[in-house]
């Protein structure tokens, strides 16, 4: 096959059969017809992405490699800030951007000790994801629980100050499915108390807010920023992840803690780019020992692959692409509800964006009002084909992981009572937005939320 070919001739031909391969036999779509599933989210992506794993596998560098350098720059251009490191999953990006805080390169800044040591608090929600939480409760910090706002789904600034005690320490919050928190409030309360504050943007990439100097990307605004990279999320490469700052020391132990915690910062496959590997002195390890195997950190490998970067790559060309359609399939769902049935309103609560935020959304949030029974409509919703979610957790004080905690009383705060978390809990569920959704898709949605609802 690949007689008198040069490799690189030879790749080229791959290349060209996946894309074919890729065009017959991918993204076939038939015309949407009602009885057909529709799925909340699903990959969207032709042969680009295809050739691009390809590409990379026959390279076969496999850890983190061209592609891997390529997606951080590009990424990072796109939200406008400095740093990103990709890393294998949104839950990954969230365990390294809390476990940065816990380092112990964060001593004093401007004499207050801002290192999160065991026991110190940290200030978050109930209703949203539980990896957003996990990381702060593995490491022996106390997660201080606030409520939310319906129909924003974000946290209640209003209770922020309730919250505070002298070991707060961090706020760490998700975008509620793409709808922005109050940054100017929060990060005004970080600011106020010395707090650092970690924006989970892994359900928001594409959001914008606009703080008093103008519009910034969500995941941006705060100190570190985490998104993922897992299929139904709005760009994909299977599984994957990133965390980015703008901060070089908070970098610095990023990097630190997902390669190993090794300190030196060379990449893979290269050794030695400061031109100081064997005359440092570190720790109580004898001058000139080997720089890439000293380690400032008890660190991680949460890397991914370079195959994983090649889709994203593909994948990030498309994306400013994907935030319209989001945007767009969002107002469509919210006009053809509101013409649909003029009184959606009073059964159900329609997601409304927050103040000061342009959201990529994640999907389309509603509220049963209290006569009408979320489970009933639930299922007649399924049954029409409609796959529908919770807002993940609810509220995950109420989950067997906590029942420990629960049972005790220790290791957590509840600030004042979680009653919309609850509610949340009790009668809210979504349904998708994604772009790869048409016109037909999205008037069926309505047809049968109208329906399940009358
Ligand atoms: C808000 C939020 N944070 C974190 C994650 C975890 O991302 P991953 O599935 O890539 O670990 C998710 C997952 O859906 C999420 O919705």
């Amino acid at each position: 096959m690949f007689e008198n070919m040069t490799e690189e001739e030879a790749r080229k031909q791959i290349l060209e059969s996946v894309d074919e391969y890729c065009r017959t036999y991918h993204n076939k779509r038939k015309p949407f017809e009602p009885g057909d599933r529709i799925t909340y989210a699903s990959r969207v992506y032709d042969s680009d992405e295809m050739t691009n794993l390809v590409d990379s596998a026959l390279e076969f560098w496999l850890t983190s490699g061209r592609y891997t350098d390529e997606f951080e720059r590009s990424f990072a251009d796109y939200l406008g800030i400095r740093f990103c490191s990709l890393v294998n999953s949104g839950s990954s990006a969230n365990l390294i951007a809390f476990m940065t805080l816990t380092s112990p390169l964060l001593g004093d800044v401007n004499g207050k000790d801002r290192r999160v040591r065991p026991g110190d608090e940290v200030i978050t929600v109930a209703a949203g994801f539980p990896t957003t939480v996990a990381p702060i409760i593995q490491y022996g910090a106390v997660p201080v629980f606030v409520d939310v706002t319906i129909p924003e789904y974000n946290i209640d600034t209003s209770k922020l100050e309730d919250a505070l005690s002298d070991k707060t320490k961090a706020v760490m919050i998700a975008h509620t499915l793409g709808n922005p928190f109050d940054l100017r409030a929060v990060r005004a309360f970080c600011d106020n108390h010395g707090l650092w504050l970690i924006e989970d943007n892994c359900d928001a990439l594409g959001s914008r807010y606009e703080m008093e100097d103008g519009w910034h990307f969500t995941g941006t605004i705060g100190d570190i920023g985490t998104s993922s990279f897992y299929p139904p999320h709005h760009m994909t490469m299977g599984e994957g992840g990133a965390v980015y700052t703008d901060n070089p020391l908070l970098n610095k132990i990023i990097r630190s803690l997902r390669d190993w915690g090794r300190d030196c910062v060379c990449p893979s496959g290269k050794d030695n780019l400061c031109g100081h590997r064997f005359d440092g002195k570190y720790g109580e390890l004898p001058v000139g020992y080997d720089h890439k195997y000293v380690y400032s950190h008890f660190g991680y490998n949460l890397k991914a692959t370079d195959m994983q970067a090649a889709i994203g790559c593909a994948q990030l060309k498309k994306f400013p692409g994907f935030v319209e359609r989001r945007k767009e399939n969002f107002a469509h769902l919210t006009g053809g509800l509101k013409s649909a049935a003029k009184d959606i309103e009073d059964k159900l609560i329609l997601p409304v964006a927050s103040d000061h935020s342009d959201p990529s959304w994640f999907g389309f949030m509603m509220t049963c009002r209290e006569d009408v029974d979320r489970k009933s409509v639930v299922l007649k919703t399924e049954a029409a084909g409609v796959q529908t979610r919770a807002l993940f957790a609810g509220n995950l004080t109420k989950h067997p992981c906590f029942d420990e905690m629960r049972g005790n009383g220790k290791g957590f705060r509840i600030v004042g009572d979680l009653a919309n978390t609850d509610l949340i809990m009790e009668r809210s569920f979504w349904v998708g937005v994604y772009p790869g959704m048409t016109k037909e898709m999205l008037d069926h949605i309505c047809m049968a939320i109208v329906e399940a609802v009358k």
